[in-house]
C-alpha cells in the first residue's frame, strides 16, 4: 500500500522513544556499523558497548583490523562469546583489503560473500552505513512482523521465512528514502523493547491499532514456536 501505516507509525514513534544514542550511531561508518552488528548478533547491546568501544580504540580502522594478528583479534573478543565471530570478523577484513580496497563493499552480494554476513546482517550494514533500501529479518523483527501480520507457523521454517522476507521487503519498499537507517532502527528497537518475547507492551505500541495479534488476543501465541 502507498500508505504503509506499519512504516510511519513506527517511525513516528521512533523519533520520540527510539535510541538514538548509541555509540555506533555517532559517527556513523561501514566499519563502525559493521562491527556494531557482528557484536550485537549474539550480544545484547549494554554488553556490547564496552567491547565496541575497546575494539575501536585498539583498531580504529579496517585495515588496522585485517593487519592485525589473530591473537590480537581474539583477546579484544574475549568475553563476548561465540568466538567464530572474531575469527569471521578478521578474515572478512582481510578480504576487504584484498578484493576491495581496504573498504567494506556497498553491494549486497559482495557484503553477503564475505564470512559472518548473512542477509540480514547485509541488509543491517547497508541500510544503516549507507541508508540504502534493505530489508532485515533477525529474530526481534520476526517477532514483530509475525504478531503485526497474525503469520502462522515457525519462523524457522524456510517457507514462513521466506514469507516473511516477503512483508519485510514490502514494508522496506514503503520508507522515505531518507529514512532507511532510522527505519532499521526503530525495528529493533521495538522489537527489544515494546514488542518483547513474553508480555509485550501493546497498549503504549504505536502499531496496536493494526496490529493482528494485539486484536484477536493472540499475542502470546505469536510467534508459532518451534515444533516437536
Ligand atoms: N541488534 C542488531 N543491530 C542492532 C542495533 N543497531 N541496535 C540495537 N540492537 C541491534
Ligand atoms: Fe507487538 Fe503488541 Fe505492538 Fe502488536 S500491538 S506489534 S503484539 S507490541
Amino acid at each position: 500500500p502507498a500508505d504503509d501505516v506499519f512504516v510511519s507509525r513506527l517511525l513516528h514513534w521512533f523519533d520520540d522513544h527510539g535510541r538514538h544514542d548509541l555509540p555506533w550511531q555517532h559517527p556513523r561508518s561501514p566499519y563502525r556499523v559493521w562491527l556494531s552488528e557482528i557484536m550485537l548478533q549474539q550480544t545484547q547491546v549494554s554488553t556490547v558497548i564496552p567491547y565496541f568501544l575497546k575494539f575501536l580504540d585498539v583498531f580504529p580502522t579496517l585495515p588496522d583490523l585485517a593487519a592485525a594478528s589473530n591473537d590480537a583479534v581474539m583477546a579484544q573478543w574475549a568475553g563476548l562469546g561465540y568466538y567464530a565471530r572474531a575469527r569471521n570478523l578478521h578474515a572478512a577484513a582481510q578480504r576487504c583489503v584484498d578484493l576491495h580496497g581496504g573498504e567494506l563493499p556497498r553491494d549486497f552480494d559482495a557484503l553477503h560473500a564475505l564470512p559472518g554476513i548473512g542477509r540480514s546482517t547485509a541488509g543491517a550494514i547497508l541500510s544503516q552505513a549507507w541508508s540504502d533500501r534493505f530489508a532485515i529479518l533477525d529474530g526481534n523483527v520476526k517477532r514483530v512482523l509475525t504478531r503485526y501480520h497474525g503469520i502462522e507457523g515457525f519462523p524457522g521454517l524456510p517457507a514462513i521465512e521466506k514469507q516473511l522476507w516477503a512483508v519485510a521487503e514490502a514494508h522496506a519498499a514503503q520508507v522515505p528514502g531518507t529514512r532507511m537507517v532510522d527505519y532499521t532502527q526503530a525495528q529493533m528497537d521495538l522489537g527489544a523493547s515494546v514488542c518483547s518475547r513474553s508480555r509485550p507492551a501493546c497498549v503504549i505500541c504505536p502499531l496496536q491499532a493494526t496490529c493482528v495479534a494485539r486484536r484477536e488476543g493472540r499475542t502470546d501465541q505469536l510467534p508459532t514456536p518451534k515444533p516437536g
